[in-house]
C-alpha cells in the first residue's frame, strides 16, 4: 500500500493536485481510496461525485449513542458504519472525514477510528489524502502516517513559509515519511520558475513538479465543472499525469 498525503497552505491547489492524482492513479489501479481530510471538504466536487455521509457524522453518532450500546462491540459498530460511508465511485472509493469534533472528549472514538482506518486502508493499493493546511492529522488526528507527503505551494510568501514549516514539523514530530516533495502551482513565468527552484534547493525539498498557471483550470472553476474533466492538452493535466507516474512506479 502506498499512501500519499497532499498538504500546503490554504488555496494553493491541494484539492486540484489530489483530484488529478486520484484520477490518474485510478486509471491504473482499481484499489484506490481517496480521503478528503479537509474540514472544508470539496474533494468530492473536484472529482465530480456525491457523498452522503462523513466520518465526522459517524463519530458524532458514536459519541451520542455510545452509552446505549451496552456490550455491543463498538469497534465492529464503527467499522460497519465506515463501510456505509465509503462512496464507491468511478474506479475508486472516497471517504470524507468532515468537520472536526465538537465539545467533549472524543479520545475514545478517535482511537477506535484510528484502528479501524488502519485496518480499512490495508485493502487498498493507493490511498490519496487531501489534507487540511498543516500537519494536524499527523500529530494528533486519525491519520497518523503516510509514505509520501506532497506539499503544494504557490509563489506567495505564506505559501512558501507554510511549506518550510511543514518540512520542519515532520522533523520535529519525528514522522518517518519515505519522502517529502514539493509541487509548485500557478507558476506564471520563467522568473517564478527560477525562484521556486532556488527555494527548493535552499530548503532541501525535492521539487517534484512545476504546474503552470492554467486558464483552462480557471474556466472549469468558473463553470463549476469538476477538475478531472480538464482538457487533456492543458499543462496542468499533462504534468499531473507525470506526477502520478512517480507513485505508480512505487
Ligand atoms: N494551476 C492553476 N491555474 C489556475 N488556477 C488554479 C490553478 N490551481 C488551482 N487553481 C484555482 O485555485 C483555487 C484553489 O485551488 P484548490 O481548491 O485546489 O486549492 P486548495 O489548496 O485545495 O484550497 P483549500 O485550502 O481552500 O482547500 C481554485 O479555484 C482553483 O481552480
Ligand atoms: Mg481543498
Amino acid at each position: 500500500m502506498t499512501t500519499v498525503a497532499v498538504t500546503g497552505k490554504g488555496g494553493t491547489g491541494k484539492t486540484l493536485v489530489s483530484a488529478l492524482l486520484i484520477h490518474f492513479i485510478s486509471k491504473k489501479s482499481n484499489k484506490v481510496l481517496a480521503v478528503d481530510a479537509d474540514p472544508d471538504s470539496n474533494l468530492a466536487d473536484a472529482l465530480g461525485v456525491e457523498v452522503e455521509k462523513t466520518l465526522g457524522e459517524i463519530r458524532e453518532l458514536f459519541q451520542t449513542s455510545r452509552d446505549e450500546m451496552g456490550t455491543m462491540n463498538k469497534e465492529q459498530w464503527l467499522e460497519g458504519k465506515i463501510y456505509e460511508a465509503i462512496c464507491e465511485c468511478k474506479g475508486y472509493d472516497l471517504l470524507v472525514m468532515g468537520r472536526p469534533e465538537g465539545e467533549g472528549c472524543y479520545c475514545f472514538a478517535n482511537s477506535l477510528l484510528r484502528g479501524v482506518l488502519k485496518k480499512l486502508t490495508r485493502h487498498y493499493e493507493y490511498v490519496v489524502i487531501d489534507s487540511e493546511a498543516g500537519l494536524e492529522h499527523f500529530s494528533r488526528k486519525t491519520i497518523d502516517s503516510a509514505d509520501y507527503v506532497l506539499i503544494v505551494t504557490d509563489m506567495s510568501k505564506k505559501g512558501l513559509a507554510t511549506a518550510k514549516r511543514i518540512k520542519e514539523l515532520t522533523k520535529e514530530l519525528k514522522l518517518n515519511f519515505k519522502d517529502i516533495m514539493l509541487i509548485a502551482n500557478r507558476i506564471a513565468n520563467e522568473a517564478a520558475e527560477q525562484r521556486i527552484k532556488k527555494f527548493a534547493d535552499e530548503e532541501g525539498i525535492k521539487l517534484l513538479e512545476i504546474l503552470p498557471y492554467d486558464e483552462k483550470v480557471v474556466e472549469l472553476d468558473l463553470k463549476g465543472i469538476p477538475i478531472v474533466n480538464l482538457d487533456e492538452k492543458s499543462g496542468v493535466y499533462r504534468r499531473m499525469s507525470k506526477v502520478a507516474e512517480v507513485f505508480l512506479k512505487g
